[in-house]
């Protein structure tokens, strides 16, 4: 009989345990989050005018859910039913995540907003409930020339703790920087872009931030690979005035306050790019001039491929290149036609030359220091994840590089 019981309880609790694993995998499956129609992975951009627009991906497990953004004016706005909410439905496309899984992509743009002003605003399926939480943003100001933005590069997780860094980062950032206006990622955002558990830790471990201060992505070669950066591009809303034949959403460039800022794709499409590059630089008539890429020209190694790119950094005088990839620290002399152009002790004056960095990595993965190149005015590997703020003042830029602990390792400034 007691042996009987025993057996009893054995098969039990093996149903426990096999339900458990089968529960456990499923979850795995669905990845991070809760109800199918509830938004994850929620991120807004800059697409239009940051002064008037604002731009916003959501994903949701239910691939049938209409794409729907409510916003008001003011801060901490919990109520949608009042005078005053606005309601605008955007686009709903799919993405198949998996071998059984495919997943709703949601993309909308407010235009129309007033400068310098603080929206509340949640977004869902325009059902009753599956909203996410109410959030806030804020648009630029008119007549901006004093602001900072945040530049990490190189998140590249796989487990969610990878992605718990990344986010301790990002916190870390946004302490030091608490004003930043945006962030701009040089790639290499998961290590697997077909892996949508790992977009979900990515965007799950910034969601407060993310989901306010517009992010701005640089394609890495973990973002796009084989000429192939769908899952990359399916989860940003953004600017398509980029070059023919680049994938939409890997080549693009913008205005913030006194600052034009490109972002090139170094993985395809580089002969259009530099034909773009000229256009686009020419146009702009902002004083700083800022460029992001992931491969670097001159970062811990040089990415030779983009000579084309940097005569015409030198041409138009690109203040700063901000660079990824290498996942180690390194900053360039002020450089002009490939020769070092400036001691890089004081502040770079004249537009004597570009300057171009590469802010570690802000994730867990770091390489082994590089030979040090002629070009290094600052080269090290202190294992740390990494970000900088860069702060524009009227005529004056300063870029500060700390580590996640909130210490400081460099410093410089461009004067115009
Ligand atoms: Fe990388």
């Amino acid at each position: 009989m007691v042996r009987y019981q025993s057996a009893l309880w054995l098969i039990a609790l093996a149903i426990v345990v096999v339900g458990a694993a089968l529960w456990l995998e499923s979850q795995k499956q669905e990845g991070v989050g809760g109800a199918s129609s509830t938004p994850k992975s929620l991120v807004t951009t800059i697409k239009g005018d940051p002064k008037t627009s604002r731009a916003f991906t959501w994903y949701t497990k239910s691939p049938d859910e209409a794409a729907v953004i409510q916003w008001i004016k003011g801060s901490g706005v919990n109520d949608y039913s009042g005078s005053g909410v606005q309601t605008l439905t955007g686009s709903t496309t799919t993405i198949k995540t998996d071998k059984k899984h495919t997943q709703g992509v949601h993309k909308v743009e407010i235009t129309g907003l007033e400068p310098g002003t603080v929206y509340s605003y949640r977004v869902g399926s325009g059902k009753e409930t599956g909203w996410s939480e109410p959030s806030s943003f804020v648009t630029e100001a008119e007549g901006t020339s004093a602001f900072s933005f945040i530049n990490v590069t190189d998140s590249q997780g796989v487990t969610e703790k990878d992605f718990e860094i990344w986010g301790r980062t990002v916190d870390k950032a946004f302490q030091m920087f608490p004003e930043a206006r945006f962030i701009v990622h040089n790639g290499d955002l998961t290590e697997d872009p077909e892996d949508e558990t790992g977009w979900d830790h990515f965007f799950g471990k910034t969601k407060s931030w993310l989901k306010q201060i517009p992010f701005m992505p640089v394609t890495g070669n973990h973002d796009e690979m084989d000429k192939n950066a769908d899952r990359y591009v399916a989860h940003f809303n953004l600017p398509v005035n980029g070059a023919e034949g680049s994938v939409p959403g890997t080549n693009y460039s913008y205005d913030y306050g006194n600052a034009h800022i490109v972002v090139l794709n170094t993985e395809s499409n580089i002969n259009e790019q530099s034909k773009w590059l000229r256009d686009d630089l020419a146009h702009s008539d902002k004083p700083w001039k800022i460029v992001a890429v992931h491969r670097g020209a001159y970062g811990g190694n040089s990415y030779t491929k983009i000579e084309k790119w940097t005569a015409l950094f030198d041409e138009y005088k690109v203040d700063l290149v901000l660079q990824g990839h290498n996942h180690e620290y390194s900053r360039s002399y002020p450089l002009r036609n490939g020769k070092v152009a400036g001691s890089g002790d004081g502040p770079v004056v004249n537009h004597e030359g570009t300057v171009y960095v590469v802010t570690n990595a802000s994730g867990a993965k770091f390489n082994e220091k590089k030979k040090d190149q002629f070009y290094h005015k600052v080269h090290f590997q202190n294992e740390k994840p990494m970000f900088a703020g860069i702060t524009i003042n009227g005529n004056s830029l300063t870029y500060q590089a700390y580590d996640v602990e909130g210490k400081k390792w460099d410093e410089f400034v461009i004067q115009h």
